[in-house]
């Protein structure tokens, strides 16, 4: 893998996944980041990188669904592995405004494939970067394997789903050369903070409400990104080509449990002693239309196959991304005023 084009670097895993492999990896080659820098894409999450590996990094702003543009990028830089993260990746986001999760995961999907079959004879791996949301709810029991039909309830979930469909069937009827990963819910640095576990650090931290869907009974297996990104590298060097392979954390939480865990712990470390526990701020709010009771995989197909298994505890990976929100206010101060986006502008626009 010498020119390994990773879409979505600039978001939440694909920027832990750079950072992995540049600065932890046996990776040797070059990554190109192509990012849109939509709300999510924060070149924040990767500025240093650019300093520190500058021979082996670089950046491009691009849509894509912009399939002129791509062209270009496989071109130019005689790409011959891509690891696709680029994706709207919000839930709540997508019933809102499906459209986007429509363009971006499916034609965006799409066109990636399409090039990367223009130039199949340079191509050593696509690697597409799912959701264990493509096979829908699970009740209280079982879990999900890589055989499990695809049930989908949520627009993003589908959109998903239908780019899964696609980089398959490119497998069985180009013969492309691909890989997918279905991974559970990811925590950890970067994260942008609308998603659950950084929203409700956030809103703890300033004693602000903290939204809980429904009655907090749905049931999530939380994943710290580190061990998704280890996992994806070992697929992308070991796993079989045209395969599916799950990844999961071993860890099912229920959303109620998990908030109270972040506000018993951000009682003992900030303001301690202060007469109002954080969790008189948890808030039952109006349950997500269409919202999947649990989540669980079996991720045992990987760990046999390529010996993965998760390596960060919740207990401490938890600790560590409280730590990290704590310690990164210039971050989350940019993030949450949406500062980031004038200097992209001025940057790129
Ligand atoms: P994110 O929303 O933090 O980042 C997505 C990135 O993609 C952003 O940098 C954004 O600018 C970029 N992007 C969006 N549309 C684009 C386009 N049209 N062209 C180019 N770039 C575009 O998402 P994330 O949480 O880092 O998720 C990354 C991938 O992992 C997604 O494919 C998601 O479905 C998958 N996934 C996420 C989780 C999770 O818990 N976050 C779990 C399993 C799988
Ligand atoms: P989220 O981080 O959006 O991930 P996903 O929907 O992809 O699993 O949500 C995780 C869980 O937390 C999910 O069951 C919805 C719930 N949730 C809340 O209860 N309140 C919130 O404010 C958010 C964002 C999520």
């Amino acid at each position: 893998m010498k020119n390994l084009l990773i879409t979505g670097g600039c978001g939440f895993i694909g920027a832990n996944f750079i950072r992995y492999l540049l600065e932890e990896s046996d990776f040797t080659g070059r990554i190109i980041n192509l990012d849109k820098l939509t709300y999510a894409g924060n070149p924040e999450n990767i500025t240093d990188i650019l300093s520190r590996f500058s021979d082996r990094y670089v950046f491009e702003k691009k849509d894509i669904c912009d399939f002129k543009g791509m062209k270009r990028i496989f071109d130019e830089y005689q790409i011959d592995t891509i690891c696709h993260f680029a994706a709207e990746s919000h839930v709540d986001r997508s019933i809102v405004k499906p459209d986007d999760f429509i363009q971006t995961n499916i034609i965006g999907t799409f066109n990636l494939l399409e090039l990367a079959r223009a130039n199949q004879n340079r191509l050593i791996l696509f690697h597409h970067i799912s959701t264990d949301e493509v096979f829908g709810s699970l009740g209280m029991e079982g879990f999900f394997t890589e055989e499990t039909p695809y049930k989908p309830n949520s627009p993003y979930s589908a959109s998903k789903a239908a780019s899964d469909h696609l980089v398959r069937a490119y497998n069985k009827t180009y013969g492309l050369p691909i890989a997918i990963s279905n991974c559970s819910n990811n925590y950890g640095p970067y994260q942008f903070p609308e998603k659950m576990i950084p929203l409700m650090i956030l809103n703890a931290l300033e004693r602000k409400t903290l939204p809980v869907y429904g009655y907090g009974q749905n049931v999530r297996d939380w994943l710290y990104v580190k061990d998704h990104c280890k996992a994806v590298w070992k697929i992308m060097k070991h796993g079989k080509t045209g395969e599916a392979y799950n990844i999961g954390g071993n860890n099912e939480i229920k959303n109620i449990d998990l908030v109270e865990q972040i506000c018993d712990l951000l009682d003992e470390k900030v303001e301690k002693g202060h007469d109002r526990p954080r969790k008189e701020l948890i808030t039952f709010v109006k349950d997500r239309p269409g919202h999947d009771l649990r989540y669980a995989i079996d991720f045992s197909k990987t760990k046999k196959e390529l010996g993965w298994s998760p390596e960060e505890s919740f207990e401490s990976g938890i600790k560590k991304t409280i730590e990290w929100y704590i310690s990164n206010r210039e971050w989350v101060n940019h993030v949450k005023s949406g500062e980031y986006r004038s200097w992209i502008k001025k940057q790129y626009e």
